[in-house]
């Protein structure tokens, strides 16, 4: 595997080669999930090239940025095993040459209105400018991400469209320790026990799901938010949307695709999930 620190050799070995080129942008931290999508990559193109790099400017938590595990060693290991061709892992100045007080505003809409576009201000303008120059420094055929974000996927397919960026999504599922929990990078700031409670997410979403038919999306929504802060969540929400476009809907009738969406601290640690209804 081949390591590439600036963009400009990036260019270079991508250019000397006429392959189509599969592109898994991520923080690091890398686990089962992410190394999902450099396999169904490695499957699709001829050359699979990661990024790792922690975006400072998608954390509106100074905190939460900080404790953002790091495991740079271990994370080389498992590319390399997964068989990545390129690993590219920019320094800070490379990605932002004119430093972080560069504020490209991105038109993100409605989806940075709702969820974690309400929850975490900033957070998708960051990611949007962070994937619109990883996209412009690859260059990719495919590119490849965890519905686990969901939201993160939509506002990525927005940037694609407004950009008119000539790569084509692809969207990967959800990988689940045995328990249900989403795997996340995050996760591995959990205590054991933790991780154990953590499930009770996974526990929620199949819950409403297998009672769509019989109940009221709020009385589900009440049970579960209720079964979360009993086992020490913070919730901050839990929503029916139209899976399309994320408007939030209150019945499963509305819509022909349907998603619940939830984000809840446990011990600190900020977990998200979602499921298809
Ligand atoms: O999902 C992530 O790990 C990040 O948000 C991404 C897409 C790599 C952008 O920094």
């Amino acid at each position: 595997m081949l390591i590439v620190k600036h963009i400009k050799d990036l260019q270079k070995r991508l250019q000397s080669d006429n392959f189509t080129i599969g592109f898994v942008p991520t923080m690091g931290a890398l686990h089962q999930g992410h190394i999902s999508l450099i396999m169904q990559s490695k499957a699709e193109n001829q050359l699979t090239v990661c990024s790792i790099f922690v975006n400072p400017t998608q954390f509106n938590d100074k905190k939460d940025f900080d404790k953002y595990p790091i495991t740079i060693e271990k994370d080389i290991e498992k590319l390399s095993l997964a068989g990545t061709d390129i690993l590219f892992l920019p320094e800070l100045e490379e990605m932002y040459p004119e430093g972080l007080d560069e504020q490209k505003q991105y038109d993100i809409g409605y989806l940075d209105t709702v969820l974690d576009g309400k929850f975490r201000p900033g957070h998708f303008n960051g990611v949007s400018m962070i994937v619109h120059k990883l996209l412009n420094a690859v260059k990719p055929t495919n590119l490849y991400m965890g519905e686990k974000d969901f939201q993160q996927c939509l506002v990525v397919k927005h940037l694609i469209e407004q950009k008119k960026l000539p790569v084509h999504l692809i969207t990967c599922p959800t990988l689940r320790e045995s328990n249900g929990l989403a795997m996340s990078s995050r996760n591995t700031r959990l205590s054991d026990q933790g991780r154990v409670k953590a499930s009770t997410i996974f526990d929620c979403l199949t819950y409403i799901k297998t009672h769509q038919t019989e109940s009221e999306f709020a009385e589900l929504q009440a049970y579960c938010l209720a079964k979360l802060t009993h086992a020490g969540f913070e919730p901050e929400y839990l929503l029916l949307a139209d899976a399309d476009n994320l408007h939030l809907i209150d019945s499963f009738e509305h819509a022909n695709n349907k998603v619940v969406l939830v984000a809840a601290k446990l011990e600190g640690v900020r977990l998200i999930d979602n499921m298809r209804m």
